[in-house]
């Protein structure tokens, strides 16, 4: 793949993975809504999600997109709306209008936000139960994906990212942290891997204190994952605390997304 459009690239996932993708004959194009720096291989374009003619330009001469840009946290509904669902769909049907073959679209863990840990490991196929306004958004992006593959041949890939930090953030993290190294090894696997067509996989590193959810389907792709965010497990633990086994954030697989004071009324 030697061009690829990686929108929502000036966040936290596009700048981790910005040096990780970075390689000979490959040029990244760094979508943003705000202004990037632009280093040896890379293109800069300054644009919303939103706006088609912008993505359609964005798109063209691409063999792939990255389609991180948005939300990433709980918002009012018509933000959501605008930006993360009708978004999404600008991204996927500029890609198809441009001829791009390939769209990796991140979805999150809080599609499944509401699954309890009796039903860990949770896989593809468990079907969606989202935990808040941003988790329709993202069941809403995974079922745009599979009407633009089923429709129009796009292959479709949907990455259901867990909790993608330079280190895990919290306690909850040493379950579902996927490393910046691991991130890059996925994003490879699903740029590479032949005729996927339609898939949802989970995006972890094989953590110790893991098992919410099923890697089957990302090393089916070819992610060979290598980290473990047990290493950072005394830091957090000095950091946050160490939380009981019975504490809420531990309830469902959305932690904190499914707690009464994240409504988005109350934002
Ligand atoms: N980091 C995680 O742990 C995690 C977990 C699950 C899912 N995700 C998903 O992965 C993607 C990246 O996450 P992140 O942590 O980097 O989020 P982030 O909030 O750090 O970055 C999102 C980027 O999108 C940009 N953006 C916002 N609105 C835009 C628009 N209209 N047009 C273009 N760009 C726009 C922002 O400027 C920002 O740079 C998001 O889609 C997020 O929902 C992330």
């Amino acid at each position: 793949m030697s061009r690829i459009l990686v929108t929502g690239a000036a966040g936290a996932v596009g700048s981790l993975i910005r040096p990780r993708l970075a390689r000979p004959g490959r040029t990244l194009r760094l979508l943003d809504l705000v202004p990037l720096d632009p280093g040896e291989g890379e293109e800069a374009v300054q644009a919303s999600v939103t706006d088609a003619d912008a993505m359609r330009a964005a798109c063209e001469g691409v063999d792939a997109v990255i389609h991180l840009g948005g939300i990433s946290l709980e918002a009012p509904w018509e933000r959501i709306l605008d930006v993360n669902i009708h978004g999404t769909y600008t991204v996927f049907e500029a890609a198809r209008r441009a001829g791009v073959a390939r769209v990796v679209f991140a979805s999150s863990n809080h599609v499944v936000g509401y699954r309890t840990p009796a039903e860990y490991p949770l896989t593809a196929d468990t079907p969606p139960l989202p935990d808040t306004y941003y988790g329709v958004s993202k069941a809403t992006g995974e079922a745009l994906g599979a009407l633009y593959h089923h429709r129009y041949g796009l292959d479709v890939i949907c990455v259901r990212i867990m909790t993608c930090f330079a280190e895990p953030p919290n306690p909850r993290a040493l379950s579902t942290w996927l490393s910046p190294d691991d991130c890059a090894r996925l994003l490879e696997a699903c740029l590479a891997v032949e005729k996927p067509g339609y898939r949802i996989v989970y995006g972890v590193s094989p953590n110790t204190r893991g098992g919410w959810v099923s890697l089957d389907e990302a090393r089916a792709l070819g992610y060979a994952p290598a980290d473990d965010a047990e290493v950072h497990a005394d830091a957090v633990h000095a950091a946050h605390g160490r939380p009981a086994h019975d504490d809420p954030v531990f309830a469902y697989l959305g932690g904190p997304f499914t707690f009464p004071d994240l409504d988005a009324d109350r934002l």
